[in-house]
């Protein structure tokens, strides 16, 4: 039997977080959607939504915490992120920086935030990307968001270790190359629905036992 929980989505508005909204809500789970403004496709889910969530501003994470009262999350799915184009040649420190506090801080800090609302034996998702894996790098480039990535893929393997005396296990998952705004739509990519059918199945399948493991959402662990 399926027991139901509540889960509560970052980015939400569109691209795989729209999708997880969508897929979720299908198999009645509650869901808590933010964003930092709504769109009418996630409107028309009929889901809680919470605008105005910059996940980089602690105040707004602050006052959605204030928000939700007495609920409890079981699920807290870490997509928000961003990816911006950084070769040797371009380096622009600025979008580094930038990326690394909205991919890589900013998940750390929200689930920091978030601690006192998650229930007991709660699962927490951080949306990493494999080009965030240091073994699996044959092409280089990429710099701030290659970077950011490996620092959210070691945020949640710390955050494994420390949750797991309360009986919070922690997946970081890789959503596959998926045919998103961010990948500018890109054909070679599989669609949202293909990728999130599989980031769910991982959620589900997460456990105290495999907490702290890097998985593609077709179920492959992949290397650091
Ligand atoms: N697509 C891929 O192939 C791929 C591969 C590997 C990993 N990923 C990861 O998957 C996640 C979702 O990506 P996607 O493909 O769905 O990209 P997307 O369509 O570009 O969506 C990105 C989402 O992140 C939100 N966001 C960005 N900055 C934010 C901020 N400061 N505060 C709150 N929300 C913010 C965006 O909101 P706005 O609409 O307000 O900008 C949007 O909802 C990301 O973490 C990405 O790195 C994607």
């Amino acid at each position: 039997m399926l027991i139901l929980s509540t889960y509560l989505i970052t980015g939400a508005n569109r691209g795989i977080g729209l999708e997880l909204v969508r897929q979720l809500k299908a198999r009645g789970e509650d869901v808590i959607a933010t964003c930092r403004s709504a769109s009418k496709e996630l409107d028309s889910l009929s889901v809680r939504v919470e605008t105005n969530i910059d996940i980089t501003s602690g105040d707004s994470v602050i006052k959605l915490r204030e928000k939700l009262n007495d609920i409890r999350v079981d699920v807290l799915i870490q997509n928000a992120g961003i990816a911006e184009f950084n070769s040797l040649s371009n380096l622009d420190p600025k979008s580094i920086s930038h990326q690394f506090e909205v991919n890589a801080l900013s998940p750390l800090c929200c689930v920091q935030a978030m601690l006192s609302k998650l229930s007991e034996s709660a699962k927490i998702a951080l949306i990493s990307s494999r080009m965030g894996s240091i073994e699996d790098n044959s092409s280089g480039g990429s710099y701030g968001y290659r970077m950011s990535k490996v620092a959210l893929c070691m945020a949640g393997k710390s955050l494994s270790v420390d949750l797991k005396p309360r009986g919070i296990s922690v997946g970081i998952l890789h959503p596959g190359l998926v045919s998103t705004r961010m990948t500018g739509f890109t054909s070679s990519g599989i669609q949202p629905k293909e990728s999130v059918k599989g980031l769910i199945q991982r959620i589900d399948e997460l456990t105290l036992e495999n907490t702290g493991t890097f998985w593609h959402a077709n179920g492959e662990i992949l290397p650091w």
